[in-house]
């Protein structure tokens, strides 16, 4: 464990142990009060948040260690043109430890091939968010006590929904888990996230090689959450993600797809858990606060002692050589994803080769 690009840089084994030592946390907060005591995060965030950036910084605070960072990359050297290869080794010479957020897919990724300190992806693009998805997993393990034969419903922009995508890899290492998409066609899952599920694998993080899942149970794709509400466990909404959009009209014709209320609520399971990733728009109606299903502010707390258990350890890891060593991957002609980091930026162009032929961008998977 050195850097968090996706989530399937950890183990289940090593994301079990996140999740054991925030618990720890959680019932021992002052035991860890100066685990970080001199040590410094960087919060480099190319696009807003509000939760993902505060709840590091409360982390690193609660650690007994300090931050810095922008919030803006207009106020930074970004906007005279500096590149993520030259703001990482600027600003590691300031910190010990690096989260990144970037509208461009693959953006950690390239950040992690110059950087000397662990890089943390805080969301990039449409692509990936393995932060929230261990904000997720905690919610999921503290409400229900496993991951194991649970049936998860993902609504609204499965397409944009970068916590879809890595919720999605991380649920289907587990076993018995069953998926519903629930979304308009426009907003389906990627394709290469439906090849990676329907394979049943996840990528090992030493070889690179498929993992077998022991007992995936499936995946359908619908568009119709009431059909879907009865059997889901966890009701998973998000948000319709308008910068992703390269048409406002499109955006407005999908962003009222689906919108939860208490009604549409009588036919879920009496202890079926709603998360959400927050921002929510109007994706569920405020009634639905009160009902003790409702569980997205927990889950932002949760996102905090997440990360503290994070930082600490990628923060005790020690390794010989940081960066990451991308050998293994082949060089090829330039992506054509246009949200890719290499649209915007000279970077060797790289892809994974899967064991099925199929080839992927190393940065955007597209
Ligand atoms: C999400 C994100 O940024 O992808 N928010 C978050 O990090 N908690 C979801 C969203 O913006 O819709």
């Amino acid at each position: 464990m050195r850097n968090l690009l996706e989530i399937t840089d950890f183990t289940t084994q090593e994301i079990d142990d996140l999740i054991a030592l925030a618990l720890d946390i959680i019932a021992k907060p002052e035991k860890y009060s100066e685990h970080c005591k001199g040590k410094k995060l960087a919060t480099l965030f190319y696009e807003p948040s509000t939760r993902t950036r505060l709840s590091f910084v409360a982390a690193m605070m609660e650690l007994g260690g300090n931050v810095l960072g922008f919030s803006d990359a207009a106020a930074s050297s970004v906007s005279k043109g500096e590149s993520v290869a030259d703001t990482v080794r600027t600003v590691e010479c300031f910190a010990d430890i690096i989260a990144m957020r970037h509208n461009k897919e693959g953006a950690p990724f390239l950040a992690a091939q110059y950087a000397n300190v662990p890089i943390i992806n805080a969301g990039d693009g449409g692509h990936c968010h393995p932060t929230q998805t261990l904000t997720d997993l905690l919610t999921i393990f503290r409400e229900k006590g496993t991951f194991d034969n649970l049936t998860i419903g993902f609504c609204g922009d499965l397409k944009f929904g970068r916590t879809v995508h890595s919720l999605a890899k991380a649920m289907g290492r587990y076993s018995g888990v069953k998926f519903v998409f629930i979304s308009p066609n426009e907003l389906k899952i990627p394709d290469y996230l439906r090849n990676e599920l329907t394979r049943h694998c996840g990528l090992d993080p030493q070889s690179h090689k498929q993992q077998e899942i022991p007992a995936f149970a499936g995946m359908t794709e619908t568009n119709s959450l009431e059909n879907a509400m009865p059997e889901l466990d966890i009701l998973y909404m998000t948000r319709v993600q308008r910068e992703r959009f390269e048409n406002e009209d499109d955006y407005n014709r999908l962003k009222d797809s689906f919108i939860l209320d208490i009604e549409k609520l009588k036919t879920a399971k009496k202890d079926m858990i709603i998360l959400h990733p927050l921002p929510r728009v109007n994706e569920i109606s405020t009634d639905v606060d009160n009902d003790p299903r409702a569980l997205y502010f927990k889950q932002v707390l949760n996102g905090k002692y997440i990360r503290m258990a994070l930082i600490d350890t990628l923060l005790r890891t020690k390794n010989k050589e940081q960066r990451t060593k991308t050998d293994e991957f082949v060089l090829c002609e330039k992506c054509k994803n246009p949200r890719c980091i290499s649209s915007i930026e000279d970077v060797k162009p790289l892809y994974k080769i899967l064991e099925n032929g199929e080839k992927r961008c190393y940065y955007c998977d597209n």
